[in-house]
Protein backbone atom coordinates (compact mmCIF):
# COMPACT_ATOMS: atom_id res chain seq x y z
CA UNK A 1 0.00 0.00 0.00
CA UNK A 2 1.06 3.07 -0.54
CA UNK A 3 0.38 5.51 2.56
CA UNK A 4 0.09 8.63 0.55
CA UNK A 5 -3.24 9.91 2.02
CA UNK A 6 -2.05 8.55 5.59
CA UNK A 7 -4.14 10.91 8.03
CA UNK A 8 -1.89 13.07 10.26
CA UNK A 9 -3.38 15.83 12.87
CA UNK A 10 -0.58 17.71 14.69
CA UNK A 11 -1.53 19.60 17.67
CA UNK A 12 -0.16 23.52 17.23
CA UNK A 13 2.15 24.65 19.02
CA UNK A 14 0.49 27.56 20.30
CA UNK A 15 0.76 25.79 23.58
CA UNK A 16 4.19 25.22 25.18
CA UNK A 17 3.27 21.95 26.21
CA UNK A 18 2.91 20.68 23.16
CA UNK A 19 6.04 18.16 21.74
CA UNK A 20 7.77 19.72 18.61
CA UNK A 21 6.65 19.22 15.16
CA UNK A 22 9.07 16.26 14.11
CA UNK A 23 8.23 14.37 17.67
CA UNK A 24 4.41 14.49 16.49
CA UNK A 25 5.14 12.78 13.10
CA UNK A 26 7.59 10.41 14.51
CA UNK A 27 5.24 9.47 17.20
CA UNK A 28 1.86 9.39 14.89
CA UNK A 29 3.98 7.15 12.55
CA UNK A 30 5.34 4.94 15.16
CA UNK A 31 1.43 4.43 16.19
CA UNK A 32 -0.04 3.28 12.80
CA UNK A 33 2.80 0.95 12.81
CA UNK A 34 2.36 -0.72 16.18
CA UNK A 35 -1.66 -0.38 15.78
CA UNK A 36 -0.93 -2.33 12.33
CA UNK A 37 -2.80 0.99 10.12
CA UNK A 38 0.50 0.55 8.48
CA UNK A 39 2.17 -3.03 7.87
CA UNK A 40 5.37 -4.46 6.63
CA UNK A 41 6.21 -3.25 2.83
CA UNK A 42 3.79 0.14 2.93
CA UNK A 43 5.22 2.94 1.02
CA UNK A 44 5.54 6.43 3.52
CA UNK A 45 5.18 9.58 1.51
CA UNK A 46 7.86 11.31 0.44
CA UNK A 47 9.27 13.53 3.34
CA UNK A 48 8.54 16.81 0.69
CA UNK A 49 4.90 16.06 0.05
CA UNK A 50 4.20 14.92 3.56
CA UNK A 51 6.08 18.04 4.84
CA UNK A 52 3.86 20.32 1.88
CA UNK A 53 0.42 18.76 3.08
CA UNK A 54 1.40 19.72 7.08
CA UNK A 55 2.85 22.95 5.58
CA UNK A 56 6.10 21.99 7.78
CA UNK A 57 9.67 22.49 7.20
CA UNK A 58 11.16 19.55 5.10
CA UNK A 59 13.93 19.43 7.27
CA UNK A 60 11.48 18.72 10.51
CA UNK A 61 9.61 15.95 8.26
CA UNK A 62 12.67 14.35 7.49
CA UNK A 63 13.78 14.51 11.18
CA UNK A 64 11.22 12.27 11.99
CA UNK A 65 12.02 9.85 9.18
CA UNK A 66 15.24 9.66 10.42
CA UNK A 67 14.12 8.72 14.32
CA UNK A 68 12.01 6.05 12.97
CA UNK A 69 14.63 4.68 10.60
CA UNK A 70 16.92 4.76 13.92
CA UNK A 71 13.88 2.82 15.63
CA UNK A 72 13.73 0.24 13.03
CA UNK A 73 10.23 1.05 12.21
CA UNK A 74 10.92 1.67 8.61
CA UNK A 75 13.16 1.39 5.90
CA UNK A 76 14.87 3.57 2.95
CA UNK A 77 15.37 2.17 -0.52
CA UNK A 78 17.58 4.72 -2.32
CA UNK A 79 15.66 6.22 -5.48
CA UNK A 80 12.45 4.98 -4.30
CA UNK A 81 11.51 6.17 -0.84
CA UNK A 82 10.41 5.18 3.04
CA UNK A 83 8.82 1.55 3.82
CA UNK A 84 7.62 0.11 6.38
CA UNK A 85 10.20 -2.44 7.96
CA UNK A 86 9.55 -5.95 6.23
CA UNK A 87 10.37 -8.14 9.46
CA UNK A 88 8.87 -6.20 12.03
CA UNK A 89 7.75 -8.59 14.66
CA UNK A 90 5.18 -6.53 16.42
CA UNK A 91 3.52 -7.65 19.38
CA UNK A 92 -0.35 -6.90 19.06
CA UNK A 93 -1.06 -4.94 22.40
CA UNK A 94 -2.17 -1.76 20.97
CA UNK A 95 -6.14 -1.20 20.78
CA UNK A 96 -7.44 -0.48 17.54
CA UNK A 97 -9.32 3.05 18.09
CA UNK A 98 -12.28 1.77 16.29
CA UNK A 99 -13.32 -0.87 18.21
CA UNK A 100 -16.27 -2.79 16.48
CA UNK A 101 -19.84 -2.15 18.40
CA UNK A 102 -21.09 -5.02 20.55
CA UNK A 103 -22.31 -7.78 18.29
CA UNK A 104 -26.32 -8.78 18.33
CA UNK A 105 -26.97 -12.62 18.49
CA UNK A 106 -28.81 -12.48 15.42
CA UNK A 107 -26.00 -10.34 13.49
CA UNK A 108 -23.67 -13.23 15.17
CA UNK A 109 -25.80 -15.68 13.85
CA UNK A 110 -25.96 -14.10 10.23
CA UNK A 111 -21.90 -14.19 10.57
CA UNK A 112 -21.83 -17.49 11.57
CA UNK A 113 -23.77 -18.70 8.93
CA UNK A 114 -22.26 -16.14 6.10
CA UNK A 115 -18.45 -18.19 7.04
CA UNK A 116 -19.98 -21.47 7.17
CA UNK A 117 -20.79 -20.29 3.18
CA UNK A 118 -17.01 -20.24 2.32
CA UNK A 119 -15.65 -23.16 3.24
CA UNK A 120 -12.62 -23.90 5.38
CA UNK A 121 -9.73 -24.91 3.17
CA UNK A 122 -9.82 -28.97 5.11
CA UNK A 123 -13.15 -29.21 3.51
CA UNK A 124 -12.88 -31.12 0.09
CA UNK A 125 -16.24 -32.05 -0.42
CA UNK A 126 -18.57 -29.20 0.44
CA UNK A 127 -22.45 -30.34 0.41
CA UNK A 128 -23.54 -27.07 0.54
CA UNK A 129 -27.03 -26.27 -1.21
CA UNK A 130 -27.91 -24.11 -3.79
CA UNK A 131 -24.09 -23.74 -5.37
CA UNK A 132 -24.05 -24.45 -9.39
CA UNK A 133 -20.78 -25.66 -10.86
CA UNK A 134 -18.45 -22.52 -11.94
CA UNK A 135 -16.68 -24.77 -14.02
CA UNK A 136 -19.90 -25.97 -16.04
CA UNK A 137 -20.52 -22.40 -16.56
CA UNK A 138 -19.75 -20.78 -20.11
CA UNK A 139 -16.83 -18.26 -18.78
CA UNK A 140 -14.92 -17.72 -22.53
CA UNK A 141 -18.52 -16.89 -23.69
CA UNK A 142 -19.55 -14.39 -20.25
CA UNK A 143 -16.12 -12.52 -20.87
CA UNK A 144 -17.10 -12.01 -24.50
CA UNK A 145 -21.01 -10.32 -23.83
CA UNK A 146 -18.91 -8.51 -20.97
CA UNK A 147 -16.25 -7.17 -23.49
CA UNK A 148 -18.93 -6.51 -26.19
CA UNK A 149 -21.30 -4.90 -23.67
CA UNK A 150 -18.33 -2.05 -22.13
CA UNK A 151 -17.59 -1.53 -26.05
CA UNK A 152 -20.76 -1.23 -27.23
CA UNK A 153 -23.32 0.30 -24.92
CA UNK A 154 -21.78 3.43 -23.95
CA UNK A 155 -24.51 5.45 -23.48
CA UNK A 156 -26.35 2.93 -20.43
CA UNK A 157 -22.69 2.84 -19.32
CA UNK A 158 -22.57 6.47 -18.62
CA UNK A 159 -25.42 7.16 -16.45
CA UNK A 160 -27.60 5.22 -13.60
CA UNK A 161 -29.84 2.93 -15.62
CA UNK A 162 -33.51 2.29 -14.56
CA UNK A 163 -33.90 1.09 -10.77
CA UNK A 164 -35.96 -1.68 -12.03
CA UNK A 165 -33.29 -2.60 -14.28
CA UNK A 166 -32.36 -2.76 -18.08
CA UNK A 167 -35.39 -2.91 -19.72
CA UNK A 168 -34.60 -5.38 -22.45
CA UNK A 169 -33.35 -7.80 -19.33
CA UNK A 170 -36.56 -7.46 -18.12
CA UNK A 171 -38.46 -8.03 -20.92
CA UNK A 172 -35.93 -11.02 -21.81
CA UNK A 173 -37.24 -12.37 -18.02
CA UNK A 174 -40.58 -12.25 -18.62
CA UNK A 175 -40.42 -13.74 -21.61
CA UNK A 176 -38.88 -16.18 -20.14
CA UNK A 177 -40.96 -17.30 -17.17
CA UNK A 178 -43.97 -16.95 -19.37
CA UNK A 179 -43.09 -19.85 -21.40
CA UNK A 180 -41.42 -21.84 -19.47
CA UNK A 181 -43.00 -21.35 -15.46
CA UNK A 182 -46.06 -20.20 -17.01
CA UNK A 183 -45.53 -16.59 -15.46
CA UNK A 184 -47.95 -13.78 -16.85
CA UNK A 185 -46.23 -10.59 -16.86
CA UNK A 186 -45.71 -7.24 -18.36
CA UNK A 187 -41.36 -6.13 -18.50
CA UNK A 188 -42.57 -3.32 -16.35
CA UNK A 189 -43.33 -5.42 -13.67
CA UNK A 190 -40.40 -7.34 -13.48
CA UNK A 191 -37.65 -5.55 -11.08
CA UNK A 192 -34.12 -6.86 -11.45
CA UNK A 193 -32.32 -7.04 -8.02
CA UNK A 194 -29.13 -8.40 -6.15
CA UNK A 195 -30.24 -11.85 -5.92
CA UNK A 196 -33.43 -12.75 -4.49
CA UNK A 197 -32.20 -11.40 -1.07
CA UNK A 198 -33.02 -8.24 -1.46
CA UNK A 199 -36.01 -8.78 -3.53
CA UNK A 200 -36.96 -10.23 0.45
CA UNK A 201 -35.64 -7.22 1.61
CA UNK A 202 -37.87 -5.19 -0.23
CA UNK A 203 -40.61 -6.75 0.40
CA UNK A 204 -40.21 -6.68 4.28
CA UNK A 205 -39.64 -3.02 3.73
CA UNK A 206 -42.73 -2.67 1.81
CA UNK A 207 -45.68 -5.07 2.59
CA UNK A 208 -44.83 -5.25 5.84
CA UNK A 209 -45.86 -3.19 9.09
CA UNK A 210 -44.73 -3.35 12.58
CA UNK A 211 -47.23 -6.22 14.48
CA UNK A 212 -48.28 -7.45 11.04
CA UNK A 213 -48.45 -11.38 10.52
CA UNK A 214 -46.12 -12.91 8.23
CA UNK A 215 -47.28 -17.14 7.30
CA UNK A 216 -44.07 -18.96 6.72
CA UNK A 217 -43.43 -22.65 6.13
CA UNK A 218 -42.22 -24.90 9.33
CA UNK A 219 -39.49 -25.70 8.27
CA UNK A 220 -39.09 -23.06 6.07
CA UNK A 221 -35.63 -20.90 4.57
CA UNK A 222 -34.13 -19.39 7.08
CA UNK A 223 -32.54 -16.41 5.20
CA UNK A 224 -36.46 -15.48 4.17
CA UNK A 225 -37.72 -15.84 7.69
CA UNK A 226 -34.72 -13.77 9.43
CA UNK A 227 -35.53 -11.14 7.10
CA UNK A 228 -39.20 -11.32 6.57
CA UNK A 229 -39.82 -11.91 10.39
CA UNK A 230 -37.84 -8.93 11.40
CA UNK A 231 -40.88 -6.59 11.58
CA UNK A 232 -43.33 -9.03 11.93
CA UNK A 233 -45.02 -11.87 14.13
CA UNK A 234 -44.14 -14.70 12.26
CA UNK A 235 -46.96 -17.04 12.21
CA UNK A 236 -45.68 -20.59 11.24
CA UNK A 237 -47.18 -23.11 9.09
CA UNK A 238 -46.70 -26.67 9.35
CA UNK A 239 -45.28 -28.73 6.17
CA UNK A 240 -45.54 -32.19 5.34
CA UNK A 241 -44.71 -34.33 2.06
CA UNK A 242 -47.01 -32.12 0.26
CA UNK A 243 -45.44 -29.34 1.02
CA UNK A 244 -47.50 -26.26 2.85
CA UNK A 245 -50.33 -27.47 5.13
CA UNK A 246 -52.82 -25.26 3.69
CA UNK A 247 -56.10 -26.13 5.62
CA UNK A 248 -53.86 -26.12 8.68
CA UNK A 249 -53.16 -22.42 7.67
CA UNK A 250 -56.59 -21.72 6.90
CA UNK A 251 -57.64 -23.23 10.53
CA UNK A 252 -55.09 -21.27 12.26
CA UNK A 253 -56.24 -18.00 10.56
CA UNK A 254 -59.81 -18.48 10.94
CA UNK A 255 -61.97 -16.02 13.07
CA UNK A 256 -58.39 -13.91 13.63
CA UNK A 257 -57.26 -11.56 11.36
CA UNK A 258 -55.40 -12.21 8.27
CA UNK A 259 -51.87 -12.39 8.12
CA UNK A 260 -50.30 -9.63 5.49
CA UNK A 261 -48.44 -12.08 3.44
CA UNK A 262 -47.50 -15.76 3.01
CA UNK A 263 -44.03 -16.55 2.03
CA UNK A 264 -43.52 -20.26 0.30
CA UNK A 265 -41.42 -22.34 -2.34
CA UNK A 266 -44.35 -24.24 -3.86
CA UNK A 267 -42.15 -25.65 -6.07
CA UNK A 268 -39.33 -27.25 -4.71
CA UNK A 269 -40.19 -26.75 -0.58
CA UNK A 270 -36.73 -25.42 1.31
CA UNK A 271 -35.46 -27.65 2.48
CA UNK A 272 -38.01 -30.56 2.60
CA UNK A 273 -37.97 -30.86 -1.48
CA UNK A 274 -41.89 -30.98 -1.46
CA UNK A 275 -43.71 -29.93 -4.44
CA UNK A 276 -47.04 -28.11 -3.69
CA UNK A 277 -50.11 -29.84 -5.46
CA UNK A 278 -52.57 -27.96 -7.84
CA UNK A 279 -55.32 -28.72 -5.06
CA UNK A 280 -53.23 -26.97 -2.48
CA UNK A 281 -52.21 -24.04 -4.78
CA UNK A 282 -55.73 -23.42 -5.70
CA UNK A 283 -56.87 -23.29 -2.43
CA UNK A 284 -54.03 -21.14 -0.97
CA UNK A 285 -54.80 -18.65 -3.90
CA UNK A 286 -58.57 -19.07 -2.84
CA UNK A 287 -58.17 -18.02 0.97
CA UNK A 288 -55.53 -15.21 -0.31
CA UNK A 289 -57.61 -13.43 -2.63
CA UNK A 290 -60.62 -13.74 0.01
CA UNK A 291 -58.45 -12.49 2.61
CA UNK A 292 -56.58 -10.09 1.15
CA UNK A 293 -53.33 -11.70 1.60
CA UNK A 294 -50.46 -11.62 -0.49
CA UNK A 295 -48.44 -14.73 -1.80
CA UNK A 296 -44.88 -14.62 -2.16
CA UNK A 297 -43.66 -17.31 -4.25
CA UNK A 298 -40.01 -18.05 -4.27
CA UNK A 299 -39.21 -19.94 -7.06
CA UNK A 300 -35.50 -20.60 -6.25
CA UNK A 301 -34.52 -23.15 -8.30
CA UNK A 302 -37.42 -24.81 -10.64
CA UNK A 303 -35.33 -23.94 -13.68
CA UNK A 304 -32.98 -27.07 -12.95
CA UNK A 305 -36.10 -29.40 -12.87
CA UNK A 306 -36.55 -31.99 -16.01
CA UNK A 307 -39.17 -30.99 -18.65
CA UNK A 308 -42.30 -32.33 -18.44
CA UNK A 309 -42.16 -32.51 -14.47
CA UNK A 310 -42.58 -29.03 -14.43
CA UNK A 311 -45.30 -27.93 -12.32
CA UNK A 312 -46.89 -24.08 -13.38
CA UNK A 313 -45.96 -21.50 -11.14
CA UNK A 314 -48.77 -19.83 -8.56
CA UNK A 315 -48.01 -16.66 -10.47
CA UNK A 316 -49.64 -17.87 -13.46
CA UNK A 317 -52.82 -19.07 -11.45
CA UNK A 318 -53.10 -16.23 -9.66
CA UNK A 319 -56.62 -14.22 -11.16
CA UNK A 320 -56.63 -11.88 -8.02
CA UNK A 321 -53.12 -10.55 -8.54
CA UNK A 322 -52.02 -11.19 -4.77
CA UNK A 323 -48.93 -13.14 -6.08
CA UNK A 324 -45.23 -11.64 -5.64
CA UNK A 325 -42.83 -13.80 -7.69
CA UNK A 326 -39.08 -14.34 -6.89
CA UNK A 327 -36.39 -15.31 -8.65
CA UNK A 328 -32.96 -15.94 -9.31
CA UNK A 329 -29.95 -16.75 -11.56
CA UNK A 330 -27.81 -17.53 -8.88
CA UNK A 331 -28.83 -21.64 -8.81
CA UNK A 332 -28.18 -22.01 -12.90
CA UNK A 333 -25.56 -18.94 -13.24
CA UNK A 334 -23.37 -18.36 -10.14
CA UNK A 335 -24.61 -16.86 -6.60
CA UNK A 336 -21.78 -13.67 -6.88
CA UNK A 337 -23.33 -12.70 -9.54
CA UNK A 338 -26.02 -11.49 -7.70
CA UNK A 339 -29.05 -11.08 -9.92
CA UNK A 340 -32.34 -11.86 -9.39
CA UNK A 341 -35.93 -10.73 -9.74
CA UNK A 342 -39.44 -10.07 -8.49
CA UNK A 343 -42.25 -10.34 -10.21
CA UNK A 344 -45.35 -7.95 -9.14
CA UNK A 345 -49.00 -7.14 -9.39
CA UNK A 346 -49.30 -4.14 -11.34
CA UNK A 347 -50.07 -1.98 -8.35
CA UNK A 348 -47.03 -2.62 -6.19
CA UNK A 349 -43.98 -1.73 -8.92
CA UNK A 350 -43.70 1.90 -8.80
CA UNK A 351 -43.25 1.64 -4.40
CA UNK A 352 -40.60 -1.06 -5.23
CA UNK A 353 -39.35 1.21 -7.96
CA UNK A 354 -38.40 3.52 -5.47
CA UNK A 355 -37.24 1.66 -2.74
CA UNK A 356 -35.02 -0.34 -5.41
CA UNK A 357 -33.79 3.04 -6.00
CA UNK A 358 -33.38 3.94 -2.44
CA UNK A 359 -31.59 1.28 -1.13
CA UNK A 360 -28.67 1.22 -3.74
CA UNK A 361 -29.89 2.81 -7.00
CA UNK A 362 -29.95 -0.06 -9.30
CA UNK A 363 -27.96 -3.63 -9.74
CA UNK A 364 -24.95 -3.07 -12.03
CA UNK A 365 -25.49 -2.50 -15.37
CA UNK A 366 -22.73 -4.32 -16.82
CA UNK A 367 -23.57 -7.98 -15.52
CA UNK A 368 -27.16 -6.89 -16.48
CA UNK A 369 -25.69 -5.96 -20.08
CA UNK A 370 -24.11 -9.10 -20.26
CA UNK A 371 -27.21 -11.28 -19.07
CA UNK A 372 -29.15 -9.48 -21.76
CA UNK A 373 -27.20 -10.75 -24.37
CA UNK A 374 -27.26 -14.19 -22.92
CA UNK A 375 -30.47 -14.59 -22.81
CA UNK A 376 -31.67 -12.40 -26.27
CA UNK A 377 -28.96 -15.15 -28.36
CA UNK A 378 -30.16 -18.44 -26.64
CA UNK A 379 -26.76 -19.16 -24.51
CA UNK A 380 -29.03 -19.42 -21.75
CA UNK A 381 -31.45 -22.24 -22.90
CA UNK A 382 -28.94 -24.35 -24.17
CA UNK A 383 -27.19 -23.57 -20.80
CA UNK A 384 -30.44 -24.74 -18.87
CA UNK A 385 -30.37 -27.93 -20.86
CA UNK A 386 -27.01 -28.73 -20.01
CA UNK A 387 -26.95 -27.97 -16.64
CA UNK A 388 -29.94 -30.39 -16.46
CA UNK A 389 -28.27 -33.03 -17.75
CA UNK A 390 -25.17 -32.28 -15.47
CA UNK A 391 -27.61 -32.28 -12.77
CA UNK A 392 -29.78 -35.13 -13.15
CA UNK A 393 -26.73 -36.97 -13.64
CA UNK A 394 -25.45 -35.76 -10.30
CA UNK A 395 -28.68 -36.39 -8.67
CA UNK A 396 -28.72 -39.92 -9.74
CA UNK A 397 -25.49 -40.58 -8.65
CA UNK A 398 -26.51 -39.08 -4.87
CA UNK A 399 -29.54 -41.31 -5.00
CA UNK A 400 -27.57 -44.44 -5.65
CA UNK A 401 -25.26 -43.17 -3.48
CA UNK A 402 -27.25 -42.43 -0.58
CA UNK A 403 -28.89 -45.85 -1.31
CA UNK A 404 -26.28 -48.21 -1.05
CA UNK A 405 -23.70 -46.30 1.87
CA UNK A 406 -26.37 -44.23 4.11
CA UNK A 407 -29.49 -46.98 4.07
CA UNK A 408 -30.52 -48.39 7.46
CA UNK A 409 -28.66 -44.62 8.74
CA UNK A 410 -30.38 -42.30 7.05
CA UNK A 411 -33.53 -41.75 5.21
CA UNK A 412 -33.71 -39.19 2.23
CA UNK A 413 -36.45 -37.17 1.09
CA UNK A 414 -37.49 -34.81 -1.84
CA UNK A 415 -34.08 -36.37 -4.01
CA UNK A 416 -35.74 -35.74 -7.19
CA UNK A 417 -35.77 -32.36 -8.18
CA UNK A 418 -33.64 -29.58 -7.71
CA UNK A 419 -30.22 -29.40 -6.33
CA UNK A 420 -30.10 -30.67 -2.86
CA UNK A 421 -31.78 -33.62 -0.86
CA UNK A 422 -32.72 -34.11 2.72
CA UNK A 423 -31.55 -36.87 4.71
CA UNK A 424 -32.89 -37.57 8.02
CA UNK A 425 -30.86 -39.95 11.01
CA UNK A 426 -33.02 -42.34 11.31
CA UNK A 427 -33.98 -42.88 15.08
CA UNK A 428 -35.66 -39.86 16.78
CA UNK A 429 -34.41 -38.72 20.08
CA UNK A 430 -35.59 -35.60 22.76
CA UNK A 431 -34.81 -32.73 20.96
CA UNK A 432 -31.90 -31.69 22.75
CA UNK A 433 -30.60 -34.67 21.82
CA UNK A 434 -31.29 -34.53 18.35
CA UNK A 435 -29.25 -30.84 17.59
CA UNK A 436 -26.11 -32.51 19.73
CA UNK A 437 -26.23 -35.38 17.11
CA UNK A 438 -26.75 -32.84 14.36
CA UNK A 439 -23.43 -30.67 15.92
CA UNK A 440 -21.35 -34.51 16.52
CA UNK A 441 -21.91 -35.60 12.72
CA UNK A 442 -20.92 -32.30 11.02
CA UNK A 443 -17.89 -32.04 13.22
CA UNK A 444 -17.38 -35.92 12.43
CA UNK A 445 -18.01 -35.45 8.46
CA UNK A 446 -15.59 -32.59 8.86
CA UNK A 447 -12.97 -33.86 10.58
CA UNK A 448 -12.88 -36.31 7.09
CA UNK A 449 -13.45 -33.06 5.00
CA UNK A 450 -17.11 -33.06 4.02
CA UNK A 451 -19.29 -30.35 4.75
CA UNK A 452 -22.97 -31.22 5.68
CA UNK A 453 -25.68 -28.58 6.21
CA UNK A 454 -28.09 -29.37 9.42
CA UNK A 455 -31.70 -28.56 9.15
CA UNK A 456 -31.97 -27.59 12.04
CA UNK A 457 -31.91 -23.70 11.83
CA UNK A 458 -35.29 -24.25 9.21
CA UNK A 459 -37.44 -24.81 11.65
CA UNK A 460 -39.32 -22.61 14.18
CA UNK A 461 -38.54 -25.05 16.78
CA UNK A 462 -35.58 -27.97 17.67
CA UNK A 463 -36.48 -30.69 15.51
CA UNK A 464 -36.68 -34.41 16.78
CA UNK A 465 -34.17 -35.86 13.95
CA UNK A 466 -30.82 -34.94 13.12
CA UNK A 467 -31.12 -33.89 9.89
CA UNK A 468 -28.97 -32.32 7.06
CA UNK A 469 -29.52 -31.06 3.17
CA UNK A 470 -26.57 -32.40 0.89
CA UNK A 471 -26.61 -30.07 -2.17
CA UNK A 472 -24.85 -31.66 -4.74
CA UNK A 473 -25.50 -29.82 -7.88
CA UNK A 474 -21.66 -28.67 -8.14
CA UNK A 475 -20.11 -31.99 -7.38
CA UNK A 476 -18.61 -34.58 -9.59
CA UNK A 477 -20.04 -37.70 -9.66
CA UNK A 478 -17.09 -39.44 -7.79
CA UNK A 479 -16.93 -36.78 -4.99
CA UNK A 480 -20.63 -37.34 -4.67
CA UNK A 481 -19.75 -40.98 -3.93
CA UNK A 482 -16.81 -40.33 -2.00
CA UNK A 483 -18.89 -37.54 0.21
CA UNK A 484 -21.47 -40.06 0.96
CA UNK A 485 -19.26 -42.96 2.38
CA UNK A 486 -17.84 -40.11 4.20
CA UNK A 487 -20.59 -38.79 5.74
CA UNK A 488 -22.29 -42.39 6.63
CA UNK A 489 -18.98 -43.20 8.90
CA UNK A 490 -18.95 -40.10 10.19
CA UNK A 491 -22.60 -40.65 10.94
CA UNK A 492 -21.59 -44.06 12.13
CA UNK A 493 -19.20 -42.81 14.55
CA UNK A 494 -21.66 -40.37 16.35
CA UNK A 495 -24.84 -42.48 16.09
CA UNK A 496 -22.43 -44.55 18.01
CA UNK A 497 -23.10 -47.64 16.12
CA UNK A 498 -19.71 -48.53 14.40
CA UNK A 499 -19.43 -47.27 11.32
CA UNK A 500 -22.29 -48.68 9.68
CA UNK A 501 -22.78 -50.64 6.74
CA UNK A 502 -20.54 -48.24 4.97
CA UNK A 503 -17.93 -50.38 6.63
CA UNK A 504 -14.66 -49.14 9.66
CA UNK A 505 -12.04 -47.50 9.16
CA UNK A 506 -10.87 -43.67 7.88
CA UNK A 507 -9.39 -43.24 4.57
C1 LIG B 1 -35.12 -20.86 -0.90
C2 LIG B 1 -34.01 -20.11 -1.59
N1 LIG B 1 -34.27 -18.93 -2.19
C3 LIG B 1 -33.28 -18.24 -2.81
C4 LIG B 1 -31.99 -18.70 -2.87
C5 LIG B 1 -30.94 -17.88 -3.60
O1 LIG B 1 -30.69 -16.65 -3.01
P1 LIG B 1 -30.00 -15.47 -3.86
O2 LIG B 1 -30.78 -15.29 -5.11
O3 LIG B 1 -30.07 -14.26 -2.97
O4 LIG B 1 -28.60 -15.89 -4.15
C6 LIG B 1 -31.66 -19.90 -2.27
C7 LIG B 1 -30.27 -20.39 -2.30
O5 LIG B 1 -29.87 -21.27 -1.57
C8 LIG B 1 -32.70 -20.63 -1.62
O6 LIG B 1 -32.43 -21.79 -1.02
Amino acid sequence: VWAENLIIGLERRTRRSAPPYHRQVFTQIRDAILGGTLRAGDRLPASRELARSLRLARNTVARAYEDLLAGGYIEGRVGSGSYVMADLDLPRTTEPRLKPAPASRSAEAGRARAAAHGSSPAIRIDFRPGISDWEAFPRRLWLRLIGRALRANAAELRRYGEPGGYHPLREAIARHLAISRGVSALAGQVVICNGSQQALDLIARLCLRPGDRAALEDPGYPEARQVLGRGSRPLFVPVDEDGMDVAALERMTHGRPAPRLVYLTPSHQFPTGAVLPLSRRLALLGWAARRDVLVVEDDYDSELRTPGRIVESMQGLDRARKVIYIGTFSTVLFPPLRVGYLVLPPEWTERFLQAKWLADRQTATLDQLALTAFLQEGHFERHLRAMRRLVAGRREAMRAAIESDLGGIMEASGSSLGMHVMVRAGRSAPAERAADLEQRIVAAAASRGVAVYPVGPCWSRRPRYATFLLGYAALDEDLIREGVKQLARAAGEALGRGAGRAGAGRR
